[in-house]
Formats: C-alpha cells, structure tokens, sequence
C-alpha cells in the first residue's frame, strides 16, 4: 500500500478485467472502477466475438456485462464498480429501476449508473430509497449537479455525481471549473453527494481534482500508469491549473451559479446538449453489439 496516497479515491474508467488487474498491480491503489457502455463495446472477449460475426442478443450482452464487473468486483476497493443501466429517451424511469435492481445483485459493491435526465433522477430516487448506491453520470452543468443532490436527499450511502470534464474541454470550455463550482456549491449542503470528477485525459486533470478536493476521480488506463510512472504525483502548495486544450489554446471559464440546493429536484433545469449526445453515443456503442431482434 502506498503510504502518501490522495484523499480522492481512485478509479479505473475501463471495462476490461485483465487491465484492471494490471493497473491494479502496478498501483496498489485503486479503489474503484467506472464502467460504461463505451467500454464494454470495447472489451476484448466481446471485440474477439464482435470480430467472428457473433452478435449478441440482450440477454446474452446483459450476462456479459455481469461477467465482467464480477471479474472487476474483487480487484478494486471500498469506492466500487460502477454499472450502467441502458438508457435511451424513451426509457422509463422504471424500466431503469429495474435494470439497476437487477445490476445490483451482481456484485456486493455495485454503484448503478443513471443518466442526468429527469427519467435518471427519478430511478437515482426510487434507487435510493431502496437502499441501491446510485452514481449519476453525464453531468454537465451546476444546476444537474444541484438537481442530482436534491432527488437523492436521504440517501444512506454516498451518492456520486461525475461531471464530465474532458468533453467540456473538447469544446473549447474548461471542464475543471464545472468541477469547482459543483464543489463550492456543494459546500452548502450536507455532503450525501460526492464528486466523482470524469472524463479526464490529461495527468493536469488528475492533479487538479485532486487540488479541488474531489471525494472521487476516474480516469483511463494510459493517464493512471503516466501517473503512477511519474511516481504518483501529488498538487504542491503552488499548483496552479492550466485551463488551455491541447494546442495551448485558452479554455472558456464557466461561471459559477448561485444555486439553491433547497429546491424540488424536479424544478432545475437539466437540459444540456452534451448530456444528449452522451446518451446517443453510448446507446450506439451498445447496438453495435446486440444482432437485429428477429
Ligand atoms: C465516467 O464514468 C465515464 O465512463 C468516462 O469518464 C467518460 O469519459 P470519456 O469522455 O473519455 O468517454
């Protein structure tokens, strides 16, 4: 065990248990997986079938995204494994419930993903109560992240919300700062929700989260062995966060919003276009392995 380990938890974004047994050996701290869609499409025990022709049904896709977080499940630590449920527009808030119910008997330290739609919250809430640990995902703005805290109120574990940084960079606006303002409004509550900062590609991102405090950080392979070579470095007192994209151009501030956390879940505003191409993205990631129903 390392002993000068970040208070972030961290985990692997990645959906492939060989590599999280690899990442784990080399690290000795992770304490988490997140898994999406993405990367179970990408799998390479579903990419060899994919390859041969062999499409699967829903069901035959269902048991081997359970296979895969049960070979995951006793590799990671107390932050668990995030599963996601299948979602698209016309999902139900019960039909992702139901999903989730089903996603969290697979393994004892299951987190179920839903998205930051309104169907989502209302499966996150219903989950909740339930007594199913819930993480909310394609999080993009303040107010999501204020819609999220307040359909979760109550919750008896910690419920993890994962604004999605990188995408928000991609476009030319600084993701970290979404981080920060979710962070600092957060401040005003009474901490059921922890930050899970996503989508980071860069080793900046990492130590940035780090320097916000984030309860929770996933990131890819590839970043999490750069950093484990670079001797797992920690924010110094004078770190400071370059907001510029890969060609050094300068990133976009997002401002921060004051929110009240004291409001119906349902009275913020959750609409945001990335959120949407996130659920299309990961509805044809998924496709692309099911065979046509006959
Ligand atoms: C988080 O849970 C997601 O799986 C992930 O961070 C998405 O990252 P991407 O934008 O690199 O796809």
């Amino acid at each position: 065990m390392v002993a000068d380990r970040p208070r972030t938890k961290i985990l692997l974004d990645g959906g492939d248990p060989d590599e999280t047994l690899r990442v784990q050996t080399h690290l000795e701290l992770l304490d988490g997986q997140t898994t999406n869609p993405t990367y179970i499409a990408k799998n390479p025990e579903m990419q060899t079938k994919l390859a041969a022709g062999r499409k699967l049904s829903t069901q035959e896709q269902l048991e081997e995204y359970r296979r895969i977080v049960q070979q995951i499940s006793p590799l990671v630590g107390d932050a668990g494994v995030s599963i996601e449920v299948f979602a698209d527009y016309s999902t139900t808030a019960e039909e992702m419930l139901q999903q989730g119910e089903e996603m969290f008997s697979w393994i004892p330290n299951a987190y179920i993903k839903y998205p930051c739609l309104p169907a989502g919250l209302r499966a996150a809430q219903m989950s909740v109560r339930r007594g199913i640990r819930v993480n909310i995902t394609l999080c993009f703005s303040q107010e999501q992240a204020a819609a999220v805290y307040a359909a979760t109120l109550g919750a008896a574990d910690p419920v993890y919300v994962s604004p999605f940084v990188g995408r928000l960079d991609d476009r030319g606006q600084n993701g970290m700062d979404l981080v920060w303002n979710i962070k600092k409004m957060y401040a005003h509550g009474d901490g059921h929700v922890h930050v899970l900062a996503a989508s980071l590609r860069r080793l900046d991102h990492l130590l940035c989260a780090f320097s916000i405090g984030t309860e929770l950080a996933t990131a890819p392979a590839k970043l999490l062995e750069q950093w484990a070579d670079a001797g797992l470095p920690q924010p110094d007192a004078g770190f400071s966060y370059q907001a510029v994209d890969s060609s050094g151009r300068q990133l976009q501030p997002i401002p921060y919003k004051d929110i009240d956390l004291n409001r119906r879940w349902e009275s913020y505003d959750l609409r945001h276009d990335l959120t949407a191409q996130g659920i299309e993205r990961f509805v044809s990631d998924y496709q692309s392995t099911l065979r046509p129903a006959a």
